[in-house]
């Protein structure tokens, strides 16, 4: 089985200017949890692919995540990623905008090395994936000024910027292995609701984890007035505007009993994505992706 870290830690960044490269070795070098290229090797065993083969398009994904980290942290004026200052404050913002392009350039670099008859569908794949995150980044922002939301306006802004990132990396690595369109498309089904059960984890943890084990700081998402799926529920409850206080917001989220709200949705996506891999050879590769969905579930960090 492939070692992602080994080959992330592979990559090679100790080029000129340092100014550039730095940035990029030192994000890559912080850990995480190497979710997406996972999901693209694992897809790839339960079809029998050649690992090796699908490397470029694991790591591009990686790369790919890392880039939107170092651009989504300027976004939300975090301070904190994986237990390390963020680029932007290690460095600076114009650091983490220009590293971060050069990223995401570096991560097509890697696509390029695949299989010239498999190229153009995986960057057909990766190209609307990345359309999606931009518009799903957007709407983050617009939900964040707007006065009020609906769950299904949150909804559709997690899905383009989480999930469809877990999704397509699961569907790269399905194609790539030579699975039919159904295989492939159940996949993607399976990781748009993992993906949407993460992200809700996510804003969970932002809100209830513990900042030495989550890496990031707690918090951030209600003083940046982000429309969570927390947010709508508590204010649909009659929660009053709290204006950023993180104190008052998490008071009133345990009073109305919305993080135990939290997890049963959590929960109800998980056990829907597990639905999509019915229809999936039994193997060792599908248990690893039934058991992770489960892991996320109940994950901190
Ligand atoms: C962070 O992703 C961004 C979100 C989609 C919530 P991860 O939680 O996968 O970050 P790392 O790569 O493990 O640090
Ligand atoms: C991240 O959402 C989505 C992307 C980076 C595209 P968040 O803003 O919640 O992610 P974290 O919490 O900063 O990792
Ligand atoms: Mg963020
Ligand atoms: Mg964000
Ligand atoms: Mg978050």
């Amino acid at each position: 089985m492939i070692d992602i870290n080994r080959e992330i830690a592979a990559l090679d960044w100790q080029r000129e200017p340092l100014g550039l490269y730095e940035p990029i070795g030192y994000t890559l070098a912080a850990g995480g949890k190497r979710l997406r290229p996972t999901l693209a090797l694992t897809a790839s065993r339960i079809f029998g692919g050649n690992e090796q083969e699908v490397i470029p398009a694991a790591l591009a994904l990686e790369v790919f995540h890392n880039f939107t980290l170092l651009h989504d942290d300027v976004m939300d004026k975090a301070q904190v990623r994986r237990g390390r200052p963020c680029v932007h404050i290690k460095w600076d913002e114009n650091t983490a905008i220009l590293s971060g392009d050069q990223m995401l350039i570096e991560a097509y670099k890697l696509l390029a090395q695949l299989p010239a008859d498999r190229l153009p569908e995986v960057l057909r794949l990766f190209n609307t994936m990345a359309t999606e995150i931009c518009e799903g980044q957007q709407r983050d922002v617009d939900l964040a000024q707007a006065a009020s939301a609906e769950i299904a306006d949150y909804m559709l802004m997690i899905r383009q910027k989480t999930a469809v990132l877990l999704a397509t990396a699961l569907q790269i690595g399905a194609y790539m292995a030579g699975a039919d369109k159904a295989a492939q498309q159940a996949l993607y089904e399976y990781g748009i609701r993992v993906g949407l059960a993460f992200q809700l984890q996510d804003d969970y943890l932002d809100c209830f984890g513990d900042e030495r084990t989550f890496g990031k700081a707690i918090g951030g998402d209600i003083r940046e007035g982000k429309k969570t799926w927390m947010w709508l529920q508590a204010r649909a409850k009659g929660m009053p505007d709290t204006q950023g206080n993180v104190e008052r917001t998490l008071a009133e989220y345990r009073r109305l009993g919305i993080d135990t709200m939290a997890h049963a949705e959590i929960q109800r996506l998980t056990d829907e994505a597990q639905t999509y891999l019915e229809s999936l050879p039994r193997n060792e590769a599908t248990d690893t992706l039934r058991r992770m969905a489960e892991q996320l579930v109940t994950r901190m960090n």
